[in-house]
């Protein structure tokens, strides 16, 4: 079965196409490389010890994209490509919506045209603002965007629920994302942040390794435990497995989309990453308390049960895991 990655080579991108490899299916991989290194092509096919096709160019080419589509013939899609900084989203919104609602209306136009029996959308539990309250289900209501970024994937929910009223014959699967984080246990793929880290794992990292020099705690004054944030962190493979499930559900054709949150269900606050951080890996931490940051929810974590039952989908890497294999990925990119 083929199934074409876009954004495979990114971080929950390259994730998925290792378990897609490893469990048989024909991952063909368009990525123009903006968000990540051709090097990470490679190190998949060192980890599953498989090949596999790969294209490089931006997905919003509708050309180049009908070309694979016509040559390639896939069964489904999972859609990664797209940008996700938040606060670049705020300083240059038109990127926003070009790179993540043009190029999704692109590859849907695409579909259209093809046999292509499955779709996954990355969504993200951004979508729920800031909750009145936890766990969050699939369910709770949406709230107004904070950011541009936000708003791209509430828009890109509704494209495909529309999207999935013509196209009854194209089984579609929303995954609202918790907080990927984590590598993968070789050491080899990874997350490659862009410039400073605005997400608190990398940022954690780099500062153990002496990239930055102290890690800024944004508020602990809120009304958790501790004062700091909670967050529900998954581990990117569970993640990517929890693709691998979605589009093989595709005989379940339905006219609205399956939308499934994918976290662990238990929130972490900010020290407690911090001082797991800490013990798992045996190291030490500089950081300092700063002010809260604009935007941020106090609490959000997931009531994942709905993909438990749909797609027999569980986490199966705790925290700790996914603090030691993010900390040998950090190790193992200073001696590249
Ligand atoms: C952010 C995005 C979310 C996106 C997700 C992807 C916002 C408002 N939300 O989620 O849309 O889907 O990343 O992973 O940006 N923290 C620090 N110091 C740091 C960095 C982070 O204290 O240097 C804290 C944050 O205040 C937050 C927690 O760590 O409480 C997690 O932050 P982050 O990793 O940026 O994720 P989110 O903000 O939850």
């Amino acid at each position: 079965m083929k199934i074409i990655v876009t954004g495979g080579a990114g971080f929950i991108g390259s994730h998925t196409v290792v378990d897609l490899l490893e469990n048989g299916y024909e991952p063909i991989v368009i990525d123009d490389f903006r968000n990540s290194k051709p090097f990470i092509i490679e190190r998949i096919k060192k980890i599953t010890n498989k090949d596999f096709v790969s294209y490089n160019f931006d997905c919003g080419d509708i050309k180049k994209l009908s070309s694979v589509f016509l040559k390639e013939k896939p069964d489904a899609i999972i859609h990664f490509a797209a940008d996700k900084a938040v606060n670049e989203s705020v300083s240059n919104p038109l990127k926003y919506y070009h790179n993540n609602i043009s190029t999704l209306v692109n590859v849907l136009s695409v579909v259209n045209k093809s046999k292509v029996k499955s779709f996954v959308f990355s969504s993200s539990c951004t979508v729920y603002g800031v909750p009145k309250k936890v766990p969050v289900s699939e369910f709770s209501p949406i709230q107004q965007a904070f950011s541009p970024y936000g708003f791209t994937k509430q828009i890109g929910e509704q494209i495909l629920s529309d999207f999935a009223k013509s196209n009854p014959g194209v089984s579609i699967s929303l995954l609202r994302y918790f907080n990927p984080i984590g590598a993968h246990p070789s050491g080899l793929i990874g997350e490659l942040p862009l410039g400073v880290p605005s997400n608190l794992v990398p940022f954690i990292t780099q500062t153990a390794i002496g990239i930055r020099e102290s890690l800024i705690v944004h508020g602990n004054d809120y009304d958790t435990t501790d004062g700091t944030c909670i967050r529900d962190y998954i581990h990117v493979l569970d993640l990517a497995r929890a693709h691998v499930l979605a589009f093989s559900n595709y005989l379940k054709k339905n006219n609205k989309p399956l939308i499934l949150n994918i976290g662990t269900g238990k929130g972490s606050s900010v020290l407690e990453v911090i001082e797991s951080f800490k013990k798992v890996n045996k190291t030490n931490l500089n950081y300092t308390f700063g002010p809260r940051r604009d935007g941020d929810a106090p609490c959000v974590y997931a009531n994942s049960s709905l993909a438990k039952k749909v797609l027999g989908w569980e986490h199966k890497f705790s925290l700790e895991d996914a603090l030691s294999h993010a900390w040998e990925w950090e190790k193992q990119l200073s001696i590249l």
